[in-house]
């Protein structure tokens, strides 16, 4: 792991929201050449594959949850989706996201409370890096289900150790009994390419409530 940047490894071991938000405020500029050119990584572009995989329009309406610097919207962009917002509780991760003008509305939510958005307004919500250590917990599947219409997607990541020990193996499976949701497909990807670090790609398809 030579060479892998310390904001990296800060944002893991944040213990609190407010220091999780002050390891993005610095790394925000520097993210995309960190992320992408140094530890190669490929979760926005191996799931924004997957979730186009699962839907017949380029007009859907799609939330990008936990957009960070707005990489999936640049890809989905490059695919033809015009139709896409942006949410991220941190506003610097956000700032970077607006300046690629590939969204349609880039808003501040915190993932891990209730979120401000009527049900339904979403055919997909994709959300790449987010459900991982010290980030936005299991029990946000739920907003993310409200806010998606029935018969629509949902494609997340989850890094390998956090998906049993943070719980989101528990709740997925809670989701499934109770009809909420139905899995499509989950694979385990490369994810940081230079780093050896895989994870699981994850995509649900909303039940009717
Ligand atoms: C590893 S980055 C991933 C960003 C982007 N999706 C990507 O793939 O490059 C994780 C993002 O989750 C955001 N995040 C962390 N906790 C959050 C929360 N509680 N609510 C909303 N966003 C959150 C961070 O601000 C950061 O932008």
């Amino acid at each position: 792991m030579a060479g892998t940047p310390e904001l990296w490894i800060a944002t893991y071991e944040a213990e609190t929201s407010e220091e999780l938000a002050d390891a993005y405020e610095k790394w925000a500029g520097d993210y995309d050449a960190d992320t992408v050119d140094g530890m190669g990584y490929v979760g926005p572009i191996t799931a924004a594959a997957m979730l186009d995989h699962y839907l017949d329009t380029k007009s859907a309406r799609v939330l990008d949850a936990g957009c960070g610097t707005g990489l999936v919207g640049e890809i989905l962009h490059k695919m033809g989706y015009g139709h896409v917002d942006a949410m991220d509780y941190s506003c610097d991760m956000l700032r970077e996201a607006e300046k690629k003008d590939v969204y349609k509305q880039c808003f501040e939510e915190d993932m891990n409370r209730d979120l401000a958005l009527p049900d339904n307004s979403y055919d997909a919500t994709i959300c790449v890096g987010t459900f991982t250590y010290a980030h936005v917990g299991p029990d946000a599947f739920e907003e993310l289900v409200r806010v998606t219409r029935p018969g629509g997607h949902i494609t997340f990541t989850i890094r390998d150790g956090a998906y049993q020990e943070y719980g989101y193996r528990d709740k997925m499976l809670e989701l499934e009994a109770e009809n909420v949701w139905r899995l499509q497909e989950m694979r385990e990807k490369d994810y940081l390419v230079k780093e050896s670090v895989t994870a699981k790609f994850c995509t649900y398809q909303v039940l009717p409530g």
